[in-house]
């Protein structure tokens, strides 16, 4: 399929577009050893040997999708200045560039995305299309009807109102108080605020769903691959069109 010849540079993760067509028009871009310096170009990259700097740029990469099990004790950022095991630790075996959706806190752990699938992540994360997450926190405290319903409609936090979100209280058998909420935001810290916000703490924080995904079958520190059903369904409620 003929694309722009910028649209190929930046999709194998040289630059960004518009510094892909800086490349081009500085003439450091050839096609099949010629080179152009035109932005209307449009070439089958199958088909012809595009280079940069005359470094030939590779095939795009293949998109690839993982849920990860994250356990409690790495921080889900690739890099971490301090020198903490991150989620990527996890994946060294992956040739792809993945990165993670979001973010879970280092003492967070469950369900997270990896992807090298930028448009996907990028609806993912999207405010507009409220992607359900739900959390299970064991907490210290009473979290009384009054305070269930003051997180359930909303609660001031000190970056504003939080919006609607369902909770549910959950039966333990070691006498700890644990509940389920799911909130569409993503904000810092947001499920630790909310409860500190009514007198509770967090003292275990595990987010058991993300965009309709569980962790069903894929243990602590483990991940799978998505299905091909799966990421159709993510594209649709990231509002992605294929
Ligand atoms: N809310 C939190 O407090 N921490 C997380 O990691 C995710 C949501």
């Amino acid at each position: 399929m003929e694309e722009r010849l910028q649209k190929i540079i930046s999709r194998a993760g040289i630059a960004s577009r518009r510094a892909a067509e800086g490349l081009i028009l500085a003439g450091r871009v050839t096609l099949d050893g010629q080179t152009v310096t035109e932005l209307g170009v449009k070439v089958d990259p199958a088909a012809h040997e595009i280079a940069v700097d005359g470094v030939p740029i590779g095939a795009p990469e293949r998109k690839v999708y993982f849920l990860f099990n994250k356990p409690r004790g790495c921080v889900s950022t690739a890099h971490d200045d301090r020198g903490r095991r991150t989620v990527l630790d996890y994946f060294r075996d992956v040739p792809e560039r993945i990165y993670p959706v979001g973010r879970l806190d280092f003492d967070t752990q469950g369900l997270l995305l990896l992807t090298n699938d930028g448009t996907l992540m990028n609806g993912l994360l999207h405010p507009r299309y409220e992607v359900e997450k739900t959390y299970e926190a064991d907490y210290d405290g009473d979290l009384t009807p009054e305070k269930q319903e003051r997180l359930r409609r909303g609660i001031r936090l000190d970056d504003g109102m939080t919006a609607p979100a369902q909770l549910e209280i959950l039966p333990t058998s070691n006498g700890r108080n644990r509940a389920a909420l799911t909130i569409h935001e993503g904000r810092n810290r947001q499920v630790r605020r909310m409860f500190a916000a009514v007198g509770c703490d967090v003292r275990r924080l595990k987010r058991v769903r993300f965009a309709g995904l569980t962790l069903a079958g894929v243990k602590e520190g483990a991940r799978r691959t998505l299905t091909s059903k799966e990421v159709a369904a993510l594209y649709g409620l990231a509002g992605v069109k294929v």
